[in-house]
């Protein structure tokens, strides 16, 4: 399957972000040695900078695709042309809702400015992906009606945006059925999914499974509103659950998460999948003591795979098989005494709603020592 990252296009539209051309290269380079098939690098119609910003990319980038983000519009795509993209992505609305009130075009006004604007693309020679803005909430059969003439004039992939994130896994995957069987010719099917129901990521991945050969993300679901789905999540559902070979280096998937975090000035939250500080920690007893017999116990996958480390925090839930791989990282010997010292203390902070410290294990266990020189 193709992963088609859109951090410096839908990601970039997040509320109150803007990045400067400069940055937006930096994150392609970095999604370049992620290994993602295509990189979304801008909307070139928008601005100088952001024309720039694409034009570089295109410059520097050689191991993924580059593709630039167009409407129907002449304009759009002699900006895309001029920034020397491989491909070109042109979308339209084809839900009645925006045709009406925000294109203010019919069906066979849209289906003329479709079919002229990826005719007119492919006539440069580009490869070209067409999406169907708001497609989840259009009409199946015009719907398909908009594809099959697209393909027919030339589009290489189509993809079903679910503008809104209004879908859920089963529909995906039953859209995508319904476009296969009824759309003829030679294309790739992508899927581009939003999260507002918080189902982005398993949205794509039923997608994939019903027979989509792309998904777009973004790093840590960046994007408008409650954002995009999250393409290390993606990536790591298809490749590990799934078992697909996505191409992806997941080594380095921390590495672009941390940028994309710096960058766009968006924390990563603890708990978020593949990529949280919290998603390979372990706190509870019952789960430490599992996950130091076998980390399969309380682990998906080791997190080395995707660049994470094992974490065992201490806390009011710990027990002692925490204390002691504590006290042995920080190269204390675990002595009995030590450790229900460490763990009663560890738990009375908990409970006053105290995380411990390394400084508060330290000095615990230097009490019990000078205690036992008394
Ligand atoms: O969400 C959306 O519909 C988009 C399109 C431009 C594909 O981002
Ligand atoms: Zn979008």
């Amino acid at each position: 399957m193709r992963l088609l990252d859109t951090t410096l296009r839908d990601g970039e539209q997040t509320p109150g972000v803007a990045l400067k051309p400069e940055d937006k290269l930096l994150i392609a380079l970095k999604l370049e040695e992620l290994g993602v098939d295509s990189i979304e690098a801008g909307f070139p119609i928008v601005s100088e900078g952001e024309f720039r910003a694409v034009k570089s990319i295109a410059r520097e980038v050689s191991n993924s695709e580059v593709i630039a983000l167009a409407r129907t519009r002449r304009e759009d795509i002699d900006k895309a042309i001029d920034a020397d993209v491989n491909a070109i992505h042109i979308f339209i609305a084809t839900s009645d809702l925006h045709m009406r009130y925000k294109l203010r075009m019919n069906r066979e006004e849209v289906v003329e400015a479709a079919v002229n604007a990826v005719s007119y693309a492919k006539s440069h020679g580009l490869t070209v992906e067409f999406s169907a803005e708001d497609a989840t909430r259009s009409d199946p059969k015009f719907l398909v009606r908009v594809f099959q003439e697209v393909v027919n004039a030339g589009a290489d992939r189509l993809d079903i945006a679910d503008t809104v994130g209004v879908m859920w896994p089963s529909k995906m995957a039953s859209l995508v059925r319904f476009v296969r069987e009824n759309v003829r010719g030679n294309y790739l099917l992508s899927v581009h999914c939003h999260d507002d129901f918080g189902m982005a990521v398993a949205n794509s991945v039923a997608a994939i499974e019903a027979g989509a050969d792309q998904a777009h993300g973004t790093i840590n679901g960046v994007g408008e509103r409650a954002g995009n789905a999250a393409l290390e999540e993606i990536a790591a559902a298809v490749r590990f659950l799934l078992n697909y070979d996505v191409g992806i280096r997941f080594e380095k998937i921390k590495e672009v998460s941390d940028l994309v975090s710096k960058l766009f000035g968006i924390p990563v939250p603890p708990n978020k999948a593949i990529v949280g500080a919290n998603a390979f920690s372990h706190e509870s007893g019952i789960h430490v003591h599992g996950v130091l017999s076998n980390p399969l116990t309380y682990e998906p996958i080791d997190p080395g795979a995707v660049g994470m480390n094992r974490r065992i925090v201490v806390g009011k839930h710990s027990g002692r098989h925490s204390i002691i791989y504590v006290l042995k990282s920080m190269g204390i010997e675990p002595r009995d005494d030590i450790v229900s010292a460490v763990l009663r203390r560890v738990k009375e902070l908990g409970d006053m709603g105290i995380r411990a410290s390394e400084e508060d294990i330290k000095r615990i266990v230097m009490e019990v020592l000078n205690h036992g020189n008394d």
